[in-house]
């Protein structure tokens, strides 16, 4: 039974993934993959995922109608390398039955460290420091030269107390934060509780927040949330950083207020679109501090959702529970 079970399992993986998971899947499927560090073209993931039974994407691929008709009726899992689901098209997914797995939990640390350290890249000016240590900006120690924010006695607002918002906030902790907000759908006493975190409205948040962090999901309702409107509510001395998904920003807004200096500063590891232009006109600010997308980038932890995504898959195409599977 084993035999045929595994007979039957036709996988599509859309990238080159870390080994492990890679072995692991291959252990127990008939396995085809795009073998490249880029992403692959739409005609080849139309061919790819054609009567495939289970399919591993990365959040870089939309998997929407056109690809779910181009997979068939046979595709019955998919797997994504990411704990966002937002580029899936969930409606769709549900109605054919098909499984979703994804990878919570594992990259939490690893992106809570990233968000703190693009926090305090972004507050304490650390890209600017170092390009002018390199430029000879550099002439002698200056009391007013290269000064930025501290996180001592500051009020740090957190959308989203999610998994990524609350390691981030124990993160911060440390530092002396004098207070913790959070804005979200609904309170979260248990995780509110050991943080003294108050749940207050995103104006409260965005009005009396010196550090503002983005870490909820991209929702319908969370599409466009930090707008004009919102970085207007902030105080001029207050440092925006995002780790979320790019398009929870409105970058044009986001912009203008930078320029116009209604905020101090912002930090974003996500962008819209990924990768952002070289000419985007964010990328001449010294007040931005922009990354790739790295949040969850440590060795171990890409290593980890490899495994945990391709365990998701084999998992869901013998019928059995998910290690980690989207309720739907
Ligand atoms: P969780 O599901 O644990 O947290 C998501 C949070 O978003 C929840 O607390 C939820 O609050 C909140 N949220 C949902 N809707 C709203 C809303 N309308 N307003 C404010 N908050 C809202 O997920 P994780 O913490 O594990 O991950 C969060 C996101 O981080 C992922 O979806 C992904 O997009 C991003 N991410 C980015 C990485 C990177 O590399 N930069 C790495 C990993 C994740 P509530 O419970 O009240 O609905
Ligand atoms: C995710 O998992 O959603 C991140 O964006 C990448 O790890």
């Amino acid at each position: 039974r084993a035999a045929a079970v595994q007979r039957l399992m036709k996988v599509f993986v859309t990238r080159r993934i870390p080994p492990e998971g890679l072995a692991a899947l291959s252990r127990a499927g008939d396995v085809q993959q795009w073998d490249s560090d880029e992403p692959i073209p739409q005609s080849e993931l139309l061919a790819g995922v054609a009567g495939k039974d289970g399919l591993l994407c990365l959040l870089s691929d939309r998997i929407d109608k056109e690809v779910l008709d181009a997979a068939g009726p046979s595709l019955k899992v998919i797997s994504t390398l990411s704990v966002g689901y937002d580029h899936l098209a969930i409606e769709e997914i549900k109605k054919r039955g098909i499984r979703v797995g994804y990878t919570p939990d594992i990259l939490t640390d690893a992106t809570a460290e990233l968000t703190v350290a693009l926090l305090l890249a972004t507050s304490r000016r650390l890209p600017e420091s170092v390009e002018e240590v390199k430029n000879g900006g550099w002439t002698t120690w200056k009391p007013l030269w290269m000064c930025g924010y501290g996180l001592s006695n500051s009020t740090v607002g957190i959308i989203g107390l999610g998994r990524i918002g609350q390691a981030v906030a124990h993160r911060l902790k440390p530092f002396g934060v004098k207070k913790f907000l959070y804005a979200g759908r609904h309170p979260k006493p248990e995780a509110a509780v050991e943080l003294k975190a108050e749940f207050v409205p995103l104006a409260k948040l965005a009005e009396e927040s010196d550090f503002v962090i983005v870490t909820c999901s991209l929702t319908p309702d969370t599409q466009g949330m930090c707008n004009r409107d919102f970085f207007c509510k902030m105080k001029k001395t207050s440092v925006f950083i995002n780790t979320s998904r790019g398009t929870v920003v409105n970058q044009k807004d986001l912009y203008e207020a930078l320029v116009n200096g209604h905020i101090a500063a912002a930090g974003l590891d996500v962008t819209t679109p990924e990768p952002l232009p070289t000419d985007n006109p964010l990328l001449s600010l010294k007040n931005c501090v922009i990354l790739p997308h790295i949040g969850s980038a440590t060795y171990a932890t890409r290593n980890a959702m490899s495994v945990l995504a391709a365990n998701n898959l084999l998992a869901g195409l013998k019928g059995e529970s998910m290690p980690s599977e989207l309720k739907l």
